[in-house]
């Protein structure tokens, strides 16, 4: 088989890994794996991966369409990639992919190449757009979570949480120095769109105070009450974790209206922004890319389609793509109870 691999939306920490488990599985299962550039984006402009280790495929093609055929990755094209933060095959959000005409343009393109299976590692837009082509394409497409927000469903972690959480409360850590110095309160902003799952990990990690998710109502007048109470029990520093994705607006927003309502502390702001998405993944990271690489390719051979490839409980779980993204994947409740039990 003929399978390309590519990543798609935001990057994620352990991207790397879960393409060289992709094509050191395949290739020794003798498979060609072809890399595919900059996820949706780079297949429409067909742009492959090449380095000096890449093998030209064995069967050629020629359509107006496929100016040359796609190189072969070979296990050397991914040596030493597993402990690499960002997209060695770059990625992308591709406006031109959402369109009928830019899904029908792909299906052709991989058609062109001999693709025979693709193996998309992204998020929730990755998913949507693989459903999407495979509505119009035969070939087969397991996918593999990847993306820092941990929003989908169908699998315990998504590939790059853990990382972004272990950024998060190294930079929680640190600022909690300073915070105690000058007795202040700190609003530390984290990314996830519209999920709190950072934000909840980070919060329970780093021992914050406070938290402000999209998956809860954030009462101004409620945190105003426990900083009195905390500031009356000397407590010295609070640390508030924000999910960007917060009804009451970003971290800037939430302070003033802090302020406004009477704060007991003097606060500054931190936005950790795109921090959460680089650096050198954690193991379990690693681990996670690794398993899952291995397992979509079997999921391949063994002819499954239009499924997502997750991890549940250490099992391999495949579940159709419309199920990952269904619906607001929601916060297990006691693990908020436990923040606030432990601020208390
Ligand atoms: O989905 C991953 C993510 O980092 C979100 O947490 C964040 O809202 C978004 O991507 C940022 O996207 P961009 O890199 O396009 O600014």
């Amino acid at each position: 088989m003929r399978i390309g691999v590519f990543c798609s939306g935001g990057d994620a920490p352990g991207m790397n890994a879960c393409v060289r488990a992709v094509v050191r599985t395949g290739v020794a299962q003798g498979h060609e794996v072809v890399g595919i550039m900059n996820g949706y984006q780079g297949l429409l402009d067909q742009e492959f991966f090449e380095d000096r280790f890449a093998k030209v495929a064995s069967a050629p093609v020629s359509t107006s369409q496929a100016p040359s055929t796609p190189p072969a990755m070979t296990a050397r094209s991914v040596s030493d990639w597993s402990r690499h933060g960002g997209a060695f095959l770059g990625s992308s959000r591709s406006e031109e992919f959402r369109t009928p005409e830019g899904v029908a343009k792909a299906a052709d393109i991989l058609r062109a190449h001999g693709i025979d299976a693709l193996i998309p590692i992204g998020g929730d837009g990755t998913f949507r757009g693989a459903v999407a082509l495979g509505s119009q394409w035969e070939g087969r497409i397991v996918g593999c979570p990847g993306t820092i927000d941990n929003d989908l469903k169908q699998t315990d972690y998504t590939i790059g949480f853990s990382t972004a959480v272990s950024t998060a409360v190294d930079a929680l850590d640190k600022i909690r120095d300073t915070a105690e110095s000058h007795e202040r309160m700190f609003l530390i902003e984290v990314m996830g769109r519209h999920s709190g799952y950072i934000a909840v990990h980070t919060a329970l990690a780093g021992a914050a105070e406070v938290l402000c998710i999209p998956e809860t109502d954030t009462n101004i007048p409620e945190i105003v009450e426990l900083l009195h109470n905390l500031r009356s029990r000397k407590k010295r520093s609070v640390m508030m974790i924000v999910a960007e994705g917060d009804e009451r607006g970003d971290a800037a927003a939430i302070s003033e209206q802090l302020k406004a309502a009477g704060c007991a502390y003097s606060t500054r702001v931190v936005v950790l922004g795109h921090l959460q998405r680089g650096g050198s993944p954690t193991p379990e990271d690693r681990l996670l890319a690794t398993q899952l690489g291995a397992w979509a390719v079997a999921a391949v051979e063994e002819g499954h389609t239009g499924v997502m490839c997750g991890r549940d409980c250490g099992a391999r779980l495949l579940s159709p793509f419309e199920e990952t993204f269904d619906g607001h994947r929601p916060i297990p409740q006691p693990l908020l109870q436990l923040i606030d039990v432990l601020a208390k």
